[in-house]
Formats: C-alpha cells, sequence, structure tokens
C-alpha cells in the first residue's frame, strides 16, 4: 500500500503530481491537505500515555492510514523555502504513531517540492519532509539522482521537473521490489 499526501491548500499543480505518483502504483491512497482537517498539536502530552492523539479532527484518521503504508510520498508546494503550514501540522500531529512503537519505522520515504520559481527552495522544501521522515526512523529515497521531485509550476509544462518525479517513481518502486523479494 502506497500513501501519499498533497500539502497544497488547493486542488492544483501538487495534487496533479500526486496523481501521476500514485496511478504508478496498483494499491495507493491520497491525503489531500485540501480536504482534511488537521488543526495544529497542542503539546498536551495526551499522546504520551495513549496511541492516538486527543483532538478529534481528520489527524487520528490520517494517522492509521500512515501506520498501514508500505511507502509513504509526499509532495509540497514550496512557502517561503519550506512546506506549507497545512503539512507542517499535519506532521507534528503524527507524533502519536513515533510515540507508540515508532510505527512508521523501517517504511519509504520519498518527497517532491513544487515552487513557482525554478530555485524557489525545492530542494529545501524536501530536505524539512525528509527530515520528518528520518526523525520516524523511516528509509529515504531521493529519484536516484539527487534528492526527489522538483517541479516548477504549471507541472504541466515542466518537463525537468517530470523526470525528478519520475525518477522518485522509479526509485521507490526498486527499493520496494528490493525490500519484498
Ligand atoms: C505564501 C506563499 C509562499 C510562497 N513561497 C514560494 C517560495 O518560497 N518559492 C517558490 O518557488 N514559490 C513560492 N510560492 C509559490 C508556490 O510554491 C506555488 O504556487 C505552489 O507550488 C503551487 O502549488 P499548488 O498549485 O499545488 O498550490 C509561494 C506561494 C505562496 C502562496
Amino acid at each position: 500500500m502506497i500513501v501519499g499526501i498533497s500539502g497544497s491548500p488547493k486542488d492544483g499543480n501538487n495534487n496533479a503530481v500526486m496523481r501521476k505518483i500514485l496511478d504508478s502504483f496498483e494499491n495507493s491512497e491520497l491525503i489531500r491537505c485540501d480536504s482534511v482537517k488537521v488543526a495544529p498539536c497542542i503539546a498536551c502530552n495526551y499522546c504520551a500515555s495513549h496511541d492516538h492523539c486527543v483532538q478529534s479532527d481528520d489527524g487520528n484518521k490520517v494517522n492509521e492510514k500512515l501506520a498501514k503504508a508500505d511507502a509513504i510520498i509526499i509532495s509540497s508546494p514550496v512557502y517561503f523555502g519550506s512546506m506549507t503550514g497545512q503539512l507542517k501540522c499535519l506532521f507534528d500531529r503524527t507524533l502519536p504513531l513515533r510515540r507508540n512503537g515508532f510505527k512508521l519505522k523501517g517504511k519509504i520515504g520519498a518527497a517532491v517540492a513544487v515552487g513557482g520559481s525554478r530555485s524557489g527552495g525545492q530542494e529545501l522544501t524536501i530536505k524539512d519532509i525528509h527530515a520528518w521522515m528520518l526523525i520516524h526512523a523511516m528509509v529515504i529515497v531521493g529519484d536516484n539522482n539527487h534528492f526527489g521531485g522538483t517541479v516548477h509550476v504549471p507541472y504541466s509544462k515542466d518537463s525537468f521537473g517530470e523526470e525528478t518525479v519520475e525518477g522518485t517513481i522509479f526509485a521507490v518502486e526498486s527499493l520496494l521490489r528490493r525490500l519484498k523479494c
């Protein structure tokens, strides 16, 4: 099972990138930040003694989906050189997964960033997504060349970005094959 997360607050380039990526896999599900409601972590420490978050929005449902994934592929718009606030909120709310047996440990992770400029901070954004993956003890792949998918809007016209997205798909597929044989 491949779970994708699109970090955009609207149905734009990131959702298109994630649709393309997830269409390459037989069994996949997309979590869209323009559809789920996940409030910021309030650091209440409820998850230090419970396996879920005290807040009753979509955060726990997102965590259940992430816990079932073999690979998690994440795309974010670049906002001021990093991920969107919506995606950061979702990341912070995954703390119950880490505090209750590192439920994302060993899962494959890959990242894509979509910017309004060619060099607007895509690699910095990917590094920030990678930090979340590393802190969950996930195993990261890039695009078999550099960091992952680096896209410049509009995605439909970015042939360079498309190559990095295809390389990222290939890197995830290759590792899935190796781990399952
Ligand atoms: C608040 C804000 C900050 C942004 N900062 C950057 C930036 O630092 N670098 C960049 O290349 N693009 C920046 N952009 C452009 C977005 O990255 C771009 O429009 C986005 O990737 C489009 O993705 P979407 O169509 O999925 O929403 C910014 C856009 C917004 C709204």
